[in-house]
């Protein structure tokens, strides 16, 4: 007698058995939601069925986005921000830790704000809270980003002198304050502590002194971004349309984690405040991207958005490199999590153990080319089938793909410095596209500007662009019609050249 029988199954016998009744990817109704109230991301590599998000049914709106350098994090922020704006009407604060947001914000109409250049904030603004409140977030801040927990008496003489200032300009601490009254700023505290320096009373001098040197650090003539009248209304950031906060002209890490944290504090307090609404979808989406500091710390607010904002329609997105950068607290809540390419197995490791995923899918997650994902969701209802699963490609909004061209090496410091001056140009791809069509390249030199232009993160100085089309065997002649076709002047365009070989 042989080992093994052929037999004859029925295929509903067949799809009983575990390999058809798990299949690798979620059932239809939970990928294809209605296209009015959700949002386009892919179309799914099994079965190849376009996936819609929407948080219905997920335990949350936030989303956690991981992969490395050039995987697509970004243009996934920047596509699914777009279609909730369509959708939703949803507003969208990014905070933008290296300035990579900028010229696609500008692109797309939405307000830059600019800290470090011609931006402040005052990070005493009371937006409508307590001064008693705010004093505390300020502390808050100040001891994620320096040692003041370490020393008890610095830290008490630091909340008096914020709560006095407040006083002092007529704010009482536990009241809600007046519309319009000018607060107070850090410089009015560091004067405080100074007077009491002065006063030489103080039973221990050295620690006053400390105090004040703390900070001094964040109000220096010059460095003062924090400790100025604010340029922007900051009431208003969650309800002003699309928002970049570009951090990437502070001087260090620390001047744009303070941004980071206050920014976050004044977005939780203007969420709870609102309360709940019957708004359609999202209120609002902040944007964390590359802001470690920000994302890892239990303190931080980002924290306190991904507990509470569910019930206020508000939704955090964090991108990172790093997924062991993002706050336990936050990466294991979130609803969604969008791996791009991961490469450093301690990374992978980290993923698979938190989201129990197959070693199939491991490995496909190493491989991945840009803008292909691995997708992970939450349900409310426990589901009978793996919840991570292939997209083929995160499929983008065309027309805002931006390519930015500076020319801010070759202008003079008088021309630098003249706001009339522009030093940017952007460019939408299709229109580049067809200025390089007009000019008559080959495709094959198209296609290895644009290659060049991507690796480059679509941002290039005019001298760089200009040397990969000589590369390409584009002749001068041309090159200089093409400049001038974007209304760059002779003068610019002979200084181009110099350097060009
Ligand atoms: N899904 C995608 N489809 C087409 N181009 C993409 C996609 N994802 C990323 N890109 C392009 O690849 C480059 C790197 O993407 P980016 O989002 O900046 O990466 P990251 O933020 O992960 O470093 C950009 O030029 C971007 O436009
Ligand atoms: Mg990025």
């Amino acid at each position: 007698m042989s080992l093994v029988r052929v037999q004859n199954i029925m295929s509903n016998e067949l799809a009983k058995r575990t390999v058809f009744s798990r299949p690798p990817e979620p059932p239809q109704e939970y990928l294809l939601n209605d296209p009015t109230s959700s949002i386009f991301i892919g179309i799914t590599k099994l079965f190849s069925v376009p996936f819609t998000w929407t948080f219905a049914n997920l335990t949350n709106p936030h989303v956690a986005v991981v992969g490395i350098t050039g995987a697509g994090k970004s243009f996934f922020v920047k596509t699914f921000l777009t279609r909730a704006s369509y959708i939703w009407n949803t507003n969208a604060i990014i905070i933008d830790w290296a300035g990579e947001y900028k010229a696609w914000v500008k692109q797309s109409g939405g307000t830059v704000v600019a800290l470090g250049k011609g931006d402040y904030i005052n990070i005493m603004d009371l937006s409508g809270m307590k001064p008693i409140d705010r004093s505390k977030q300020i502390m808050n801040s100040l001891e994620i980003l320096t040692d003041i927990s370490e020393y008890p008496e610095q830290k008490r003489l630091t909340v008096e002198a914020i709560e006095q200032a407040y006083v002092n300009f007529g704010f009482a601490s536990a009241e809600i304050p007046e519309m319009g009254k000018e607060p107070p700023t850090l410089k009015d505290v560091i004067g405080l502590l100074e007077e009491k320096v002065q006063e030489g009373t103080y039973e221990y001098p050295a620690e006053l002194e400390n105090a004040v040197y703390r900070l001094r650090q964040f109000a220096r003539e010059g460095e003062d971004y924090f400790s100025r009248k604010s340029t922007i209304d900051l009431g208003k950031l969650s309800s002003s349309g699309l928002v970049a906060i570009d951090l990437s002209s502070l001087p260090d890490e620390k001047f744009r984690a303070l941004a980071a944290l206050f920014i976050l504090q004044t977005l939780k307090e203007k969420m709870r405040s609102e309360g709940w609404s019957a708004a359609k979808g999202l209120k609002a989406l902040v944007v964390l991207d590359e802001a470690w500091k920000v994302a890892s710390d239990d303190r931080s607010d980002a924290v306190t958005i991904v507990r509470e904002g569910r019930k206020y329609q508000f939704g955090l997105i964090v991108a990172s490199q790093n997924p062991t950068d993002i706050n336990e607290a936050i990466f294991s809540n979130v609803g969604t999590t969008i791996m791009l390419r991961i490469k450093f197995e301690k990374f992978l490791d980290y993923l698979q153990g938190s989201l129990n995923f197959s070693g199939f899918m491991r490995k496909e997650i190493s491989k991945f080319g840009v803008g292909q994902a691995a997708i992970d969701m939450s349900f409310q209802t426990s589901v009978q089938f793996p919840d991570v699963f292939l997209i083929e490609r995160i499929v983008g909004e065309i027309p805002l793909d931006v390519y930015t061209v500076t020319i801010a090496e070759i202008l003079s410091q008088q021309e630098l410095s003249d706001s009339n001056v522009q030093k940017e140009y952007y460019f939408e791809k299709i229109d580049l596209n067809s200025k390089f069509i007009q000019a008559e390249l080959s495709s094959e030199a198209i296609n290895s500007i644009f290659k060049e232009l991507d690796t480059r993160n679509r941002l290039i100085d005019i001298r760089s662009l200009v040397q990969v089309m000589v590369n390409e065997k584009v002749s001068k002649e041309t090159i200089v019609e093409l400049l001038r076709s974007v209304g760059l002047s002779d003068a610019i365009i002979t200084k181009v050249f110099v350097y060009v070989t």
